[in-house]
């Protein structure tokens, strides 16, 4: 299930995104060994990252007994053009399940089905093979490669491009 963070859920996320940080340290630009419960509040506020723009909508990945699983979100929204970026992690004992890809089709069926947002893109550095692998089997196109698109650590990344669009059929 994907539900909307509460300030309560602080706490078990800072724990959650510390014995991950090795598994996201690498794909997630505000992934850091010193993750704290303020930046988890400011992830549940929509300030994914850190960042002050709002908007960002911020879901938690939980499974039937509300344990986390990981988090999606669509962040970078941009109203002018009704777009918005998808992102997703989980913690390492969720993967393999198929939980990514579920939770992808969830939000992305959701976004587009107000028609709110016209286009949701998923990006992932050419080496996140996993991530790839989401967008495919969730059932968003592939776009190609864009140059030095994604900033991880001191390096820019090339990127495979995804989208879904509204009024597409998407399983
Ligand atoms: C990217 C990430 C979420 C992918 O996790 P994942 O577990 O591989 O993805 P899913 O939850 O969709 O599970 C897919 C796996 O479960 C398997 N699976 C089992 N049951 C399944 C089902 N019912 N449906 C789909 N897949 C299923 C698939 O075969 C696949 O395994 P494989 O890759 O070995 O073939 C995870 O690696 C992660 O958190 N990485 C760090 C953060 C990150 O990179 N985020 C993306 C930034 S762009």
């Amino acid at each position: 299930m994907l539900r909307t963070p509460v300030p309560a859920d602080a706490a078990p996320l800072t724990a959650a995104v510390g014995a991950a940080y090795e598994h996201l340290r690498h794909w997630m630009v505000w992934a850091s060994p010193h993750y704290s419960q303020e930046d988890a509040i400011q992830w549940i506020e929509g300030k994914i990252g850190g960042r002050t723009e709002t908007g960002d909508v911020p879901l938690l990945i939980v499974d039937t007994d509300d344990q986390l699983l990981g988090a999606i979100g669509l962040h970078a929204i941009d109203r002018l053009n009704d777009r918005a970026t998808l992102g997703y992690w989980l913690r390492p004992e969720a993967t393999g399940a198929g939980v990514a890809t579920k939770a992808t089709r969830l939000l992305a069926d959701y976004a587009l089905s107000n028609r709110a947002i016209h286009r949701v893109e998923i990006t992932m550095s050419v080496e996140n093979e996993p991530s790839r692998r989401v967008a495919e089997r969730a059932g968003a196109t592939y776009e190609g490669v864009a140059v030095e698109y994604l900033k991880h650590g001191d390096r820019f990344h090339d990127a495979h491009r995804f989208y879904f669009l509204a009024n597409q059929s998407r399983h």
